[in-house]
Parts: structure tokens; sequence; C-alpha cells
């Protein structure tokens, strides 16, 4: 009995350990497989990252897209006024210097030049910088909002 046990366990033993190496071959298939890939995964999130880093770093575009908060009572044509006195130029001017506008005694009294200082200034909070004034804005709060609208200002000469 024991000797027809031992070849027939070692049967099954070699059959075991051939159903194993088998078994391992064929997970070394998929694993190959799931090897590759991890570069397109890897690669995705820096393919990804690109358009965002060119945003961020494109002042310009990001100021115009956010002077749509401004466009309904500023135009930004040269002598063009609306509820607000066209914004054409507006860097580097004095304050209240358009003659066709009519602008509030306050801001008439104002004697700012825009610069970059007092843009950032009276955009983050038009009543602190000119109190009484009439331009109904509660303010941009994003410092970096600020200076991107402001480097869009630039560009309107
Ligand atoms: C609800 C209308 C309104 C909105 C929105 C508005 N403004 Fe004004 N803005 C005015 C008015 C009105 C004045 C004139 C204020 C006065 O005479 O007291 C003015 C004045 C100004 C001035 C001074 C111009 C000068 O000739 O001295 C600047 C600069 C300005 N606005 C920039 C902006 C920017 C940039 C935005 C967008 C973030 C904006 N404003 C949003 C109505 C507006």
């Amino acid at each position: 009995m024991k000797r027809r046990f031992i070849p027939f366990a070692a049967l099954t033993f070699a059959l075991t350990f051939a159903l194993a190496a088998c078994g391992k071959s064929a997970d070394d298939t998929p694993d190959t497989s799931s090897t590759a890939q991890v570069d397109p995964v890897a690669a995705a999130p820096a393919q990804a990252l690109k358009p965002a880093a060119v945003a961020a770093t494109d002042p310009v575009a990001h100021g115009k897209t956010l002077f749509a908060r401004c466009a309904s009572c500023h135009s930004i044509a040269p002598g063009k006024n609306g509820i607000g006195p066209s914004l054409h130029a507006i860097t580097g001017k004095a304050s209240a210097s358009l003659a066709e506008f009519t602008y509030s005694p306050a801001m008439q009294s104002a004697n700012l030049t825009w610069d970059d200082a007092t843009l950032s200034a009276y955009l983050e909070n038009p009543q602190g910088l000119v109190k009484g004034n009439r331009m109904a804005f509660a303010g941009l709060k994003n410092p970096q909002d600020r200076a991107d609208l402001i480097a869009y200002l630039h560009t309107l000469k």
C-alpha cells in the first residue's frame, strides 16, 4: 500500500507543481500587461498638468476673462462711456480725466494716478480708496485676480 501511495503522491506533487508553475506563468502575462499600463497612467497626469500650467502663467488671458465683471459698465473702446467711463488706456492715466464723462464729486477730487497699486486698491475695495464714489462694485478680493485683471488693463492701449 505504501509503495503504491508514494508514486501517486509524487505524481500528485509533480502535477500540483506543474499546475502551480503553469498558474504562475499564466499570472505573469497579466502582470506584464499591467506593468505596461503603468506608463500611460503615469504619463497622463504630466500631460494633464500642461494646459493648466499654461493657463496659470497667462495673466492677460485670465484678466480678460475677469473683465466680464466690468464690461456691463465699462467699454474698452476709446471715448465710449457707459454707466462707467471707458477704460481704454486707463493705466497710467489720472483719475477722473475723461472730459466727456460725468464723475462723482468724490472721484473728481480723488487725485489719483491709475498705476498698479492704486488700481489694485480701488478694485479690491472701491469705497475704501475713493469714499463716496459711484462705482457700484463690491470688489475683487483675490490678489491674483486683481494682478491678472490689471495685466489685461495694461494691454488696452
Ligand atoms: C456697476 C457698474 C460698474 C462696474 C461693474 C464696474 N465699474 Fe468701474 N466705474 C463705474 C462708475 C460709475 C465709475 C465712475 C465712478 C465715479 O465717478 O464716482 C467707475 C470708475 C472706474 C475707474 C476710474 C476711471 C477714471 O476715469 O478715473 C476704474 C479704473 C474702474 N472703474 C475700473 C473698473 C474695473 C476694472 C471693473 C471690473 C472689475 C469695474 N470698474 C467695474 C461703474 C462700474
